[in-house]
């Protein structure tokens, strides 16, 4: 299944589609792309034997406009050369994806500006807040109607170092959620909700300088007092490579040193991140001091 998500991750979404998803909410996908992700939940969704409605259960958000970092992710998969820059790709989506649609709601819309219209939502999946303004509305708009005690909230690139200010955005809404799991080798993490999310008690951040240092720590002392061991250093890098983009550069680069953050480690993940992170123009903060 071509896509941009781990096996684990696939595994996941389908057995949570097939065992834990009760009806009571539907799902929301942020950034189905072509749905590797998609695929796998309703695969799940097509065993659970709770699920008897013919209406969608699954509601996607993505901007489906075809760029450059597609083409190049799609280079010798069977998708390559189909779509051409800047054309839509919903089309495509449900093509390839046909024998789904009964169970999808498919709609092309930017989630830093869009609506949720209010249903209760048992599960949303995020691989689209690669910003903050995209974080601002989604969490405004759609986080209020999670369920509590049912909701969950997976974020794909909870632990990928340059989205890894979703700890931050995490931290700062605590009180209505806990951590549940963390995927094994990748980079999803889900929460669970535990009462209703109120954003108008909450202040976030609109631009990366807003967020400062002490913040910064506190967020991620905090993730690593729940998550696994095995997630640590993957976050470490995160804390840097963020730190860096909010402008504190000095104390991104006395973290990295401290920490010793520049050197591979013999983990599969983290040297990859580290290796993506150079290609990514991060080589100055990530150099062997
Ligand atoms: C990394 S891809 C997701 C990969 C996907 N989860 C998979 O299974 O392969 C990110 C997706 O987010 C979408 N996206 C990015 N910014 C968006 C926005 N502002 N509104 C809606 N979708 C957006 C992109 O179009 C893209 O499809």
């Amino acid at each position: 299944m071509s896509g941009l998500t781990t096996i684990e991750e696939q595994a996941w979404c389908a057995w949570y589609a097939a065992e834990a998803y009760s009806g009571a909410g539907v799902i929301v996908e942020w950034g189905p792309w072509l749905g590797s992700l998609t695929r796998s939940y309703c695969r799940g969704l097509r065993q659970n034997q709770h699920i008897t409605t013919g209406e969608p259960i699954a509601f996607l958000y993505d901007l489906f406009k075809w760029q450059d970092w597609c083409e190049n992710e799609a280079r010798g998969t069977e998708h390559e050369g189909r779509l051409a820059i800047g054309e839509s790709f919903e089309p495509y989506f449900r093509e390839i994806n046909e024998d789904l649609l009964d169970l999808l709601h498919i709609r092309t819309a930017d989630l830093s500006n869009c609506e949720w219209p209010g249903r209760p939502i048992e599960l949303i999946i995020n691989d689209a807040i690669k910003s903050l303004p995209i974080a601002g509305n989604t969490f405004k708009r759609f986080l209020p109607h999670l369920l509590p005690g049912k909701g969950l909230i997976a974020h794909q690139d909870f632990l990928w170092p340059t989205e890894a200010f979703l700890v931050v955005l995490m931290f700062l809404a605590r009180e209505s959620f806990y951590f549940e799991f963390s995927v094994p080798d990748s980079c999803m993490v889900v929460f669970r909700c535990k009462k209703r999310f109120a954003p108008e008690e909450i202040w976030f951040p609109g631009q990366f300088h807003e967020i400062p240092e002490v913040l910064f720590d506190e967020a991620f002392d905090w993730a690593f007092s729940i998550l696994p061991p095995r997630c640590h250093a993957v976050a470490k890098l995160g804390k840097a490579v963020n730190m860096h983009r909010a402008g504190l550069l000095d104390q991104a680069r006395e973290f990295v040193n401290r920490e010793n953050l520049a050197s591979s480690i013999g983990d599969g993940l983290y040297d990859f991140q580290l290796d993506v992170l150079r290609k990514w123009g991060y080589g100055e903060l990530l150099e062997k001091r």
